[in-house]
This record gives C-alpha cells, structure tokens and sequence, in this order.
C-alpha cells in the first residue's frame, strides 16, 4: 500500500551560528528590556517583548548582523514555496524577544497582521520547552472530532501520529530558526529546564514592487495615500 500525503504545511528550520560574545551582549540587552518593564509580574506566561513597547528589536544596531543572518533564511523559505523575491519587497514590520523563566511557557496564537513569522533560540537549554503547531483544519478527520484525545483515552484511536494529529512540537536546539506562516496557530511548552530560554521572534510582511496586473497581494506602500 502506497500512502501519499497531500497539501503539506511547510516550516524550514535551519540553524544561524554566532560567537559566543554576540550571544552575550545581545543576552544582556534582552535582560535590560524586561527589567526595566515596570509591569512584569510573575506568572505562568513567558514575557514578549512585542506586548511590552519592545516590538523593534531589528532597529537596535546589535541585532543588526543577526538579523542580516535571518533574512537570507526567510529568502529561502520563500524560494522553498518558489515565490519569486525579485519581484517583492520584503520588510521586518517587527521584531521581538521572549523571555520564558522556569515553568512559564505560551498560549495558543497567531501572528494574524503578517505573511511570514520566526523563532530563533538564543538561548536554548535543554528541556527549556519546544514549540507546537495545531493545524487549522484536520484534512483526515474523517467524522467530526474522531480524533480529540477523549477518543484516545477511550481507545477509538490506538495512537496519535502524523495522520490523525492535529499538533506537532518541535524542541530545537540552541542556534536553530524556524519559519511558518504567520496564520499558524501555535504555542510554546512549559520550561522545565530551570534555565530562562530566550527566543527572537519576528513578523514578516511581502509586498509587491510594482503592483500592476495583480489583484491579491499586497500594493507596495509607497503608493498608498495617507489621509
Ligand atoms: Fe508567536
């Protein structure tokens, strides 16, 4: 029997290098950022920069060679989907990082005013909590709610896997990127590492350079009229 998967979602990962005294200072900046967040509070969600008044991190000059490093990633991913780049122009709309302290983790969302969204681990250590997708729609759900984890527990289905699940986690390593559209659900596991884990995240918007002939995509915003 031959099994063919159709319409897959496609994530790139793929992993950036810096030096260990990058790593640091770019560490350090982050820890400034959220200590001078009046407003932090202990609790069980991770701290987001793009929530707290830090969403420009790609404006900081010391994030600017990391963040030369991830656009030619993104170039990739969007060549991976054979978009033509030539013919974009591509923007960082915002930047950010998070901050997840032992056993704080993120809730189920989307990045719902952008095409293309990332993570990259700064600071990963092991058993710091890896990322999950959810699927907006069960292509085999083959009647409604036949897969839910009740239906597991009552033994309807014997296991979850990459057919019947509607979620699948990724626990990267430190250093690693991974793309997705922005539309994406997705949430982050609890820290168990006893270690804060850092990502930088970012939202991405494509628009077109010259918008003639095309209905959809977006026009390029020096054309647009501000009232
Ligand atoms: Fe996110």
């Amino acid at each position: 029997m031959q099994i063919i998967n159709l319409f897959p979602l496609t994530i790139v990962k793929e992993k950036i290098l810096i030096q260990e005294n990058e790593r640091e200072q770019l560490v350090n900046e982050i820890k400034k950022m959220k200590q001078q967040d009046n407003e932090q509070q202990q609790n069980s969600n991770a701290w987001t920069g793009d929530t707290k008044g830090y969403e420009f991190l790609f404006s900081n000059k010391l994030f600017s060679d990391l963040s030369k490093k991830i656009s030619k990633v993104i170039v990739d991913y969007l060549k991976t989907l054979e978009i033509n780049t030539s013919l974009l122009d591509i923007y960082y709309q915002r930047s950010w990082a998070t901050f997840t302290e032992n056993e704080q983790s993120i809730n189920y969302h989307t990045h719902s005013q952008s095409n293309i969204s990332f993570a990259y681990y700064l600071l990963k250590p092991k058993g710091s909590g890896g990322i999950i997708f959810r699927s907006n729609e069960l292509q085999n759900e083959i009647a409604k709610n036949i897969f839910t984890s009740s239906k597991l527990e009552k033994s309807l289905i014997n296991k979850a896997n990459a057919f019947n699940s509607d979620k699948s986690m990724f626990d990267l390593d430190q250093d690693s990127i991974i793309i997705f559209p922005s539309k994406t659900p997705h949430a982050t596991m609890p820290n168990k590492s006893g270690l804060p884990r850092i990502s930088i995240s970012g939202d991405i918007s494509i628009m077109l350079k010259e918008s003639k002939g095309f209905e959809h995509l977006m026009p390029n915003f020096n054309k647009w009229k501000k009232f």
